[in-house]
């Protein structure tokens, strides 16, 4: 394999996969009955919360003539378009009435189905599950079951603060997240006096692993420069602070820290919306700070910096990809990107022959950079 390798070359850019869970709403912005609007994928949808709180996901078109159903009425369990007054369950999208039709016309009613998908609150998100595209012939297809629940955030303990935060970032979604597992920005991109300078910089060495789906950066001690262990020293030896991350197919980095009975976890996702435009959401769990009424704002503030500046970034960055310029990526540094868009290709070959996925990386390996 030669040092350099544009993207493009290992797997198509900007390529969106189904068959997986995506966090579509903050939970805290979905109210009950109410419809909200959302878009993953390229798929409008239209997301809700029933009477009794349970969330729902259906496609934002109505089987009928494609007039949005957020426009329509609501009433905590059926929602009525606003075209012709067809009704739908908002679960299932099963339709319920046509008040068109006249009693001794026997159309059945109950064969005909809104697009709807297995929906789950976890964690603070409302995640939709984006089956593979069904065959053409949809307005009959009931809806598919997801194969397992939506992804967790790992906890050490009962009790726990959560917290989240979210960015729109105008790039597509393979920019989106070669830049957050990019491990050569930080000195450049995240600098501020109470953090790290440009000369804080130092070689690094850190061992991967694959795992299903990803790969790992195996357990060790975190680099100092890192927020959540210049926090967790307050608490514990500095050597007995352990980190680990994963990154696992579509879009999910998981992050656990662990010093003593103290953890902090926080799950990463880079959700397309569009083609050109994907969004970050970053959810993080801990039992640090919980007696600390300013804690979690704390964390906020930290984490909310790192976001923007990632976010003004790639506003930056899609400026000079507009114009489709030819791109490399080298080792090691980037790696860990080599690595995902070879996963991807790997995901997309096994399912286009039906065979076990083949995994890219044939063992752990040790990279090397400096940071
Ligand atoms: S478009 Fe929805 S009922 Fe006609
Ligand atoms: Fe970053």
């Amino acid at each position: 394999m030669s040092e350099l390798e544009p993207p493009q070359r290992q797997a198509p850019d900007s390529l969106m996969l189904t068959g997986f869970w995506y966090r579509a709403l903050p939970a805290d912005r979905v109210h009950r009955n109410q419809l909200h609007q959302a878009m993953l994928l390229e798929i409008p949808l239209v997301i809700g919360r029933d009477r009794a709180g349970h969330p729902f996901a259906l496609r934002d078109a109505c089987p009928h003539r494609g007039m949005p159903l957020n426009c329509g009425k609501f009433d905590g369990k059926n929602i009525e378009c606003s075209y012709h007054g067809w009704t739908f369950d908002a679960h299932n999208g099963q339709c319920q009435i046509i008040p068109s039709l006249t009693a001794d016309q026997n159309l059945k009613v109950d064969r005909i189905y809104a697009g709807s998908y297995p929906c789950e609150e976890q964690d603070g998100f409302i995640w939709v599950y984006l089956p593979d595209p069904s065959p053409p012939g949809a307005g009959f297809a009931k809806p598919e079951e997801a194969p397992d629940p939506a992804p967790l955030i790992e906890k050490f303990s009962d009790k726990y603060k959560l917290a989240y935060l979210t960015a729109d970032m105008p790039v597509s979604i393979d920019h989106g997240i070669i830049g957050h597992m990019d491990p050569a920005h930080g000195p450049f991109v995240h600098q501020a006096w109470w953090w790290r300078s440009r000369h804080s910089i130092h070689e690094k060495k850190k061992n991967f692993e694959p795992i299903p789906n990803g790969f790992r950066m195996s357990a060790h001690t975190p680099s100092s420069n890192s927020a959540p262990y210049k926090l967790l020293r307050l608490y514990a030896d500095a050597d007995s602070i352990t980190t680990m991350i994963d990154f696992t197919l579509p879009n999910l980095r998981n992050e656990t820290i662990r010093a003593g009975k103290y953890w902090f976890s926080s799950l990463t996702t880079v959700t397309p919306i569009t083609r050109n435009q994907c969004r970050i959401d970053v959810v993080a769990a801990w039992n640090i700070f919980r007696w600390l009424p300013f804690g979690p704002e704390m964390l906020k503030f930290v984490f909310a910096k790192f976001v923007e500046q990632d976010r003004r970034t790639m506003e930056l960055q899609a400026e000079g990809l507009k114009h489709n310029p030819h791109l490399m990526l080298i080792d090691d540094a980037d790696r860990p990107a080599k690595w995902y868009f070879q996963l991807k290709a790997a995901h997309l070959e096994a399912k286009r022959t039906a065979s076990a996925m083949k995994h890219p990386m044939s063992g752990p390996v040790t990279l090397k950079w400096r940071s």
